[in-house]
Parts: structure tokens; C-alpha cells; sequence
């Protein structure tokens, strides 16, 4: 898979990617990721962006201009399956939009900024809207970092363990059960006795019985 990264601070993103699975992931070459800093495409001596709102109103807009240049540089080398514009104003990601994404070969993310991006880059640049929460942060870096990270870990190859992936919480709309290691006890607090006791049925219904009752309580909370 190939990421390109739009953002106006690739420093806030690069040392991201550079620890743990993502890095595994980049060393073992199942991913690449590239950050294009939209200032770059900006025709303005300044390296200006953003703009004021048509119309009024507080805030600087992204201005389409720099996002096209950019945007269009990239699809002139190679198809996209999907241009990204990350925004609370969106679907929120879940597991299966995360699946879905992991297996695409190219794509483009957008990171917003200000108070926003101008709406024709979303009307006609943009194939898919992705929000990670109900919630509004000052940029869209942080919600790159987080979506790849969801999406990465999945592709094929990535985590040592195939099946681990598969267990994850959410892959069946269920929240995976307690985990514990050694040691078995600490400060008097104990580890379940039945994970202990080598009978592996018991231990699988353990994990069943855990998942319902976990998966209920977030669904009620
Ligand atoms: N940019 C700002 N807030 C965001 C959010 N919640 N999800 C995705 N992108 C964002």
C-alpha cells in the first residue's frame, strides 16, 4: 500500500510512523508513506493556503487552489483507489470501514486545518469523508496518524500473527476478553484462577462469557 499524506505539518506526523508496527510494517515494505506539505503548492510569495470565508464569518479556509496542484501532481504518476479528507464532519471510522481501507493499494489523505478546507475540493477531489470521533481537533494530523494506524496493522504481512489481528476487539462487532501475563499475582491482585488451569474448553467459554458481558457494558455505558 502507498499513503500520501497532504498536510500543512508534516513534522507532526513523521515521527508517528516511526515506531513499533508501522515501522515493522514500512521496514518489511508493506506499506510507504509520503507527507506533501501543501505549502509547497502554494503560488503565493507567502506560501499562503488559506483565506477568508466568502461571505463572512471567523476562521481561514483552505483554499482549493494549492490542494488541486497537489492532489493532481499525484494522480498524474499513478491511479488512486481512494482521495481521503479526514473531518469530524463525517462517518466515524469503525473496524470495518478500517478493513475496508487496509485493502487498498493508493491513497491520498487530506489533513484540514483552520476552519476548514473549501467545500469544492470536498464536492469534486475528494471520494471518501472519515471522521475518528465526535469530537474537533485543531487539524486533521492527529486523525491521519490514528487512521492509518487502524488501517496498517491490518494489511496482510503486517503483525507477526495473522490471527491476531482477527481477534482484535470490533472485527466481530465484539470486544475481545480480559488479558492477563505474569505474574499470576500481584499486590494480592489475582489472575483469574480458570486461565491458569491448562483446561482450554473451559478457558475459550471464560473468553466467550467475558466478550458478551464486556461487549454489553460498552453498548449500555
Ligand atoms: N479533524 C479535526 N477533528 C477531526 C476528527 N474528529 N476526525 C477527523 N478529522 C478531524
Amino acid at each position: 500500500m502507498r499513503i500520501d499524506i497532504i498536510t500543512l505539518f508534516p513534522e507532526l506526523l513523521s515521527n508517528s510512523f516511526e515506531i513499533s508496527i508501522i515501522r515493522r510494517a514500512i521496514r518489511k515494505k508493506k506499506v510507504e508513506i509520503f507527507f506533501h506539505n501543501l505549502r509547497d503548492f502554494s503560488k503565493n510569495k507567502y506560501k499562503q493556503v488559506d483565506d477568508y470565508p466568502y461571505g463572512g464569518g471567523s476562521g481561514m479556509v483552505l483554499m482549493i487552489e494549492p490542494i488541486f496542484k497537489c492532489i493532481n501532481k499525484l494522480k498524474s504518476k499513478r491511479n488512486y483507489d481512494e482521495i481521503i479528507y479526514l473531518t469530524p464532519e463525517a462517518k466515524v471510522l469503525d473496524q470495518k470501514m478500517a478493513n475496508t481501507c487496509s485493502l487498498k493499494e493508493n491513497i491520498i489523505i487530506l489533513c484540514g486545518h483552520y476552519k476548514g478546507i473549501d467545500q469544492r475540493v470536498r464536492d469534486h477531489l475528494i471520494s471518501l469523508e472519515v471522521s475518528i470521533g465526535k469530537y474537533v481537533m485543531s487539524g486533521g494530523e492527529l486523525a491521519a496518524v490514528v487512521f492509518c494506524d487502524s488501517i496498517i496493522r491490518l494489511i496482510p504481512g503486517v503483525l507477526g500473527n495473522e490471527s491476531s489481528a482477527l481477534n482484535d476487539s470490533f472485527q466481530d462487532n465484539i470486544i475481545a476478553p480480559p488479558i492477563y501475563t505474569r505474574p499470576a499475582s500481584f499486590n494480592d491482585w489475582k489472575v483469574p484462577e480458570i486461565l491458569l488451569s491448562g483446561d482450554q474448553k473451559k478457558i475459550e467459554k471464560w473468553r466467550e462469557i467475558k466478550s458478551t458481558e464486556k461487549t454489553i457494558k460498552i453498548k449500555h455505558d
